[in-house]
């Protein structure tokens, strides 16, 4: 008994060797930034509860942290900063103040870990007392003026050793008004992540909690973008490629996987996508219940980001994909 199929493409999937050699989309830990969270403090290790295994360091917690991160291969990390309510102010100025924790934690890491590339985020809503990415009058978002903070920021992040600066603030023209101040002091070397496609997200809420970052009124929605939207993220992403941008990233990332192809396809800088904090708790939450097996999750969320088209990933699972690469 004989059937005419001639193209049977289970045999491609008939053995793990062979489903090995046929494999598309490879995942590494060099493909990863871990986010992480840095507090005022000492021997502080607090965990964020709407993100299990993810926490907050303070400075001396951190560095041994980082010690055990690097030790499994993670390369680059994005280190965020919680400000107590004191220390915001409408004007953002605790982030580019000298002494500051954040920036002492920049230098701190960098002379302890000169491998480690560090990226940082310019926004001002953990420093700002309206808990906005811009500065606020009026209960609206400024964005001319805010450029000038960003600027003063970055300048700031970029002395204190970070590689790369991650706009998350979506203001217009950032990117290039960032990048003409770096020039200037002679920050050439420094590069830009930016935000291209930042979306108004119901996914970024456990990363609030983790900052106390919320916005005091209002949403996000006049400058991050519609969810609904794919053809404005080109905008978006030329305008930054125009000003000089040297990575474009989609954020979220798993609601967004047009958006990321999208940008793959129409741009030659690479492409990263954040692996955002609510899309990480959706899986822990999950996991916890006994609901779905959390690991395999994981791996499943990470190569569908990369086969959709970005070849960085910001994701809060890369220590944990990190260990589970050590183990097999
Ligand atoms: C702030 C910023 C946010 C995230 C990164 N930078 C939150 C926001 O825009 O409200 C979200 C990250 C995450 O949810 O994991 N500019």
């Amino acid at each position: 008994m004989s059937y005419s199929i001639v193209r049977r493409p289970r045999r491609n999937r008939q053995s793990a060797a062979i489903r090995a050699l046929v494999q598309e989309t490879t995942l590494s830990v060099d493909d990863l930034i871990f986010p992480m969270f840095i507090l005022d403090g000492q021997g502080v290790k607090s965990e964020v509860k709407s993100m299990p295994g993810i926490y907050r360091y303070s400075l001396d917690t951190l560095l041994e942290e980082l010690k055990e991160i690097t030790d499994l291969g993670i390369k680059c990390i994005d280190l965020f900063p919680n400000y107590s309510e004191d220390k915001k102010d409408k004007f953002a100025t605790e982030s580019y103040r000298e002494g500051t924790l954040y920036l002492d934690a920049l230098k701190a890491v960098k002379d302890r870990f000169p491998d480690l590339a560090i990226m940082t985020d310019v926004a001002m809503d953990p420093y700002s007392s309206d808990g906005h990415d811009g500065l606020v009058e009026n209960g609206k978002i400024l964005n001319d003026q805010t450029l000038e903070i960003l600027g003063k920021m970055a300048v700031a992040q970029a002395r204190a050793g970070a590689d790369i600066l991650g706009p998350s603030d979506m203001m217009d023209g950032r990117v290039g008004y960032i990048r003409k101040v770096l020039d200037a002091e002679g920050f050439t070397d420094v590069s830009i992540m930016s935000y291209s496609a930042k979306y108004a997200s119901a996914f970024y809420g456990p990363f609030r909690d983790a900052l106390d970052s919320a916005p005091r009124f209002g949403d996000k929605k006049t400058y991050q973008m519609n969810p609904a939207n794919v053809r404005e993220a080109l905008i978006e992403a030329e305008l930054d490629y125009e000003e000089g941008a040297d990575f474009l990233m989609v954020k979220p990332a798993l609601s967004y996987l047009d958006v990321i192809k999208t940008l793959n396809q129409n741009f030659d800088l690479p492409v990263a996508a954040y692996n955002v904090s609510g899309e990480y708790a959706m899986v822990k939450a999950a996991a916890q219940n006994g609901w779905l097996d959390g690991q395999r999750a994981m791996v499943e969320v990470l190569l569908s980001i990369k086969r959709a088209g970005a070849k960085v990933i910001l994701t809060y699972f890369a220590k944990e994909f990190a260990l589970l690469q050590t183990q097999v």
